[in-house]
């Protein structure tokens, strides 16, 4: 037990299980009060329990602060008010706020509802949001606060789950934006893009898989042994949070972390590669575009990441 974050109050999303559970149990761990905000759904956000939030909020007791657990719903702007307020009524103001809640329904883009879409948004982005927009206004006035939220890999861009990579890639922006127009303020606001075994990752088809490709040798036995070192208990990195909290941390505002149980990264901002300007003051004409485009401007060193591929027989 530490002591690098004694006297502080933090909230805590999504900490009835998980990777949200890990951070709720880290920051306690170091002496902060938790206000832990869990409705206990399944991974397809389906469901309702309070026993997972009940449950974070008994282990962090455990080390001598104080815990509630906080049944809302974080899409929902009148419940993660109600959140923080419980902080502040319970504790005395809010210092730390972790955004870590969410859920999974993937579907390809050309078969997923338009309730798909919505409810992973509502949750992620809307729910990021809403902590946010409520704990801000406080921590402004206090001139103090630690926020991280929680993107994912799937930001860059990965396939089967649009709804989760665009939400989390609106998480970034929003940490970016929000980093700037707090940090002033004596707030950061920062990200995590966690790998972590738990039951939204924990897929067996996922290891049997890479295990098939590592014997056929189309994948080296390397990937298998780093995959299984990394898919382990959140616990392994949630000390990465709970120092992004803590005064140690007071200037570090505005970046994403990749965070695992082997590594810690951080991600750059993209920036433009390659640039071409219009050559006459008007307005670009087709034939200027067409050579911006070219080869060896616009395009030098781009792979198109998806070509055509033949059309599979039925
Ligand atoms: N596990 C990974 O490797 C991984 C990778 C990248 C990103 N993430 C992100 O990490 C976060 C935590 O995921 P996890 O892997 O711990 O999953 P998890 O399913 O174990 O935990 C998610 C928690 O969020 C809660 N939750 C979901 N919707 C909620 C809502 N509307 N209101 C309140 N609580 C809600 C759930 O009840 C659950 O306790 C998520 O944002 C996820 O997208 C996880």
């Amino acid at each position: 037990m530490g002591d690098r974050l004694k006297g502080r109050n933090a909230v805590v999303t999504g900490a009835g299980r998980g990777i949200g559970r890990a951070v709720a149990v880290a920051l306690a761990e170091e002496g902060a009060n938790v206000v832990v905000c869990d409705l206990g759904v399944a991974v397809d956000g389906s469901g309702t329990d309070q026993s997972p939030a009940d449950q974070t909020a008994t282990e962090c007791k455990k080390f001598g602060v104080k815990a509630i657990a906080q049944f809302g719903n974080v899409s929902s702007f009148s419940d993660a008010e109600a959140a923080v307020k419980a902080c502040v009524d319970n504790f005395g103001r809010i210092d730390i706020l972790c955004n870590i809640a969410g859920i999974d329904k993937p579907k390809m883009i050309w078969n997923m509802s338009e309730q798909e879409w919505d409810q992973v948004a509502a949750v992620h982005l809307k729910g990021t949001f809403n902590f946010m927009r409520h704990a801000a206004p406080l921590m402004r006035e206090q001139r103090y606060g630690r926020i991280v939220n929680c993107t994912s890999e799937a930001w860059l861009g990965g396939v089967t789950h649009l709804n989760y990579g665009a939400a989390k890639g609106g998480i970034v922006t929003l940490t970016w934006g929000a980093a700037q127009e707090l940090g002033p303020s004596g707030i950061t606001v920062n990200a995590i893009c966690p790998r972590a075994k738990t039951r939204m990752t924990d897929d067996p088809k996922v290891r049997e898989m890479v295990v098939k490709r590592v014997e056929k040798g189309l994948m080296d036995a390397s990937v298998l042994k780093r995959m299984d070192r990394e898919m382990v208990d959140p616990s392994a990195f949630a000390k990465v949070v709970a120092f992004l909290a803590s005064d140690d941390a007071a200037l570090i505002n505005g970046q994403v972390f990749l965070t695992t149980a082997l590594t810690v990264a951080r991600y750059s901002k993209p920036e433009a590669v390659a640039q071409v300007e219009n050559p006459s003051e008007g307005p670009w004409t087709l034939e200027a575009v067409k050579s911006a485009f070219s080869a060896d401007r616009l395009l030098k060193g781009y792979v198109n990441p998806a070509p055509p591929k033949p059309e599979e027989k039925k």
